[in-house]
């Protein structure tokens, strides 16, 4: 057997290995060292972060799959970031928790990793920190939660949130009725349980490849989880023994099947900046338009909140991510492999589908072309991004007059006025939300719609910002703009009254002034003056080097790979 790289800290006599081995004794044996596969579990639990608080139990069964395959777990409590929690947004901490996952997993006796996520950020973070560290590494998605229901009718968590308060906006639901239905929104243990974001990484996580086939998507509460997440406890142990690494794992390859499976189930815009991100740690040069060319023939099987109607703990019933997979295995990368070793595509050979409504067949799917679709145009030199599925047909092609707001601040002040001049034409544009701006590129795109035209009956419009989008939001929302107004885009020199023109299918985006109009103009000075300037800590290192939304808001200095090479001892 190969030496092991814990055997760095602990084979040998001397007195450093005496140090390495004495502190970490806790009452095992000799020979859980030397030879010994050290196994971390980079753990999210958290009781901030609510949807991975019961990743300490799912962590106890991990155990016992290492102990029992040789191995030797050791608890690492890493950076969790509640999605609802964290202030300003958690978006802001995705990198700072991904370079302390990385540098603890760097620094420490381990040779392989079990990563335990949910929350939004958890997985990205965690596969970021795996990817740049290189040492064997398992997803355990934690799985969303059972389905909670109000009045009899379920509730989509998040989704619903947003359609219930612009109910009680338009008059048509109390804010009684609103307050009760809070309680029954969380039904149990668990990330949300629409499409959104988290469940979308989930099952991102096992289609390129990172975690053991069938695991995605088991609802938190279901027993079947404990029984996968101890057997990914021997995995971890396989692999490490293999020399199995995110850098022989996330090809280009793999990306390509995540790209697809993002179509196919009507995955979070969310995933986009998160995929990016993780491909620019080992290396793959993965760009926007890969998501709208791999995905243009993909169609949309999966009828889930927020597209649809369906809840997660509904695609497990029907069959789960293999039984989607399955429907497009012809546009998979058949190379490809998982945490096993073994092609993706060879883990969906006996998949079925239970329920016909939940996962469509190929050849009768919700929509035909389901993918993220990438516009350009003067407003976005560096691209754009809409989600078509979760937008209304009808405004796909639009031509409306700018309706600009400088910050979230100035929408929430003017968004309701009366005297606001816009209507269900209009274009909301929001600015100075993007990376460098907010910092942190807060969810606020999908931008509520103003009350006097939600009373009118208006439930859609063309709205654009260089923010993003909750992954359980709706709505014909363009985001990502890049480069951000902060950066210097185009989009800090658009004004209220321009003509905005969105053309989905000709995949543009643009202002009708000409190219030297728009140069000429100044920026927007209140957009400037309500930008945060941060002067210290992680926030201050944040925006000097946060990159654009279009590579994946990583910062500078962590895209790549280090690897897990430690040259210094620490005595
Ligand atoms: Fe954690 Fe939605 S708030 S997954």
């Amino acid at each position: 057997m190969t030496a092991l790289r814990s055997d760095e800290w602990y084979a040998g006599q001397d007195r450093n290995s005496y140090m390495h081995r004495a502190w970490m004794r806790r009452g095992t044996p000799n020979s859980s060292f030397q030879g010994r596969p050290q196994i971390a579990l980079a753990n999210t639990a958290s009781d901030l972060t609510p949807c991975n608080s019961h990743l300490n139990e799912v962590a106890e069964h991990v155990k016992q799959g290492v102990w029992e395959a040789g191995g030797v777990p050791l608890n690492l409590p890493v950076v969790s970031l509640g999605e609802t929690q964290v202030r300003p947004t958690a978006m802001l901490w995705r990198n700072m928790a991904a370079m302390a996952i990385e540098e603890m997993l760097r620094a420490n006796p381990i040779d392989g990793v079990v990563l335990l996520g949910g929350c939004d950020k958890t997985i990205p973070s965690l596969l970021m920190a795996a990817a740049s560290v290189d040492l064997p590494a398992v997803v355990v998605p934690g799985g969303p939660m059972l389905t909670g229901t109000f009045r009899g009718t379920p509730l989509g968590c998040g989704t619903d949130v947003w359609r219930l308060s612009e109910e009680v906006r338009a008059g048509t639901l109390t804010e009684g009725a609103f307050m009760d239905s809070e309680s029954s929104m969380i039904r149990s243990r668990g990330h949300c349980n629409t499409m959104g974001t988290a469940s979308t990484m989930g099952l991102l996580a096992e289609s390129l490849g990172t975690t053991m086939p069938g695991i995605a998507g088991i609802p938190a509460a279901d027993s079947r989880l404990l029984a996968r997440a101890h057997e990914t406890g021997r995995l971890v142990v396989d692999m490490v023994a293999a020399d199995r690494r995110p850098s022989s794992m996330l090809t280009a390859g793999s990306f390509h099947n995540a790209i697809v499976a993002l179509a196919a189930i009507g995955g979070s815009t969310n995933a986009v900046v998160h995929l990016l991100a993780i491909a620019g740690r080992v290396g793959v040069p993965l760009t926007l338009d890969d998501f709208d060319r791999i995905a243009a023939e993909v169609p949309l099987l999966v009828d889930l909140q927020p597209a649809g109607r369906y809840l997660m703990e509904d695609l497990y019933r029907a069959g789960g991510l293999a039984a989607v997979l399955r429907e497009v295995v012809d546009l998979l990368d058949h190379d490809a492999i998982t945490a096993t070793g073994e092609p993706l595509v060879k883990s969906l050979t006996d998949a079925q589908v239970w329920d016909r409504e939940v996962i469509r067949p190929r050849e009768a799917p919700l929509q035909p072309n389901a993918g993220i679709a990438l516009l350009r145009g003067n407003l976005a030199p560096n691209g754009a991004i809409i989600k078509p599925a979760a937008a209304s047909p009808h405004l796909l092609r639009h031509r409306g007059r700018a309706v600009v707001f400088d910050s979230i601040e100035d929408f929430h002040a003017r968004i309701d006025d009366p005297d606001l001049d816009v209507d269900a034409d209009s274009v909301l544009v929001l600015r100075g939300c993007g990376p460098r701006g907010y910092p942190g590129m807060p969810e606020v795109s999908n931008m509520p719609l103003p009350a006097k035209l939600l009373q009118q009956g208006v439930r859609d419009m063309v709205r654009i910002c260089d923010g993003r989008m909750s992954g359980t939001a709706y709505g014909t929302v363009v985001l990502h703009v890049a480069p951000e107004a902060a950066a210097g885009g185009p989009l800090d020199r658009v004004r209220t009254g321009d003509w905005i023109v969105l053309d989905v299918p000709g995949r543009s985006l643009d202002v009708e002034i000409t190219a030297e109009e728009l140069a000429a103009r100044p920026p927007s000075e209140a957009m400037s003056a309500a930008l945060a300037r941060p002067r210290r800590g992680w926030e201050k290192l944040y925006v000097e080097t946060v990159l654009g939304a279009d590579t994946g808001a990583d910062c500078d200095f962590l895209v790549g790979s280090s690897g897990d090479k430690v040259s210094r001892e620490s005595h």
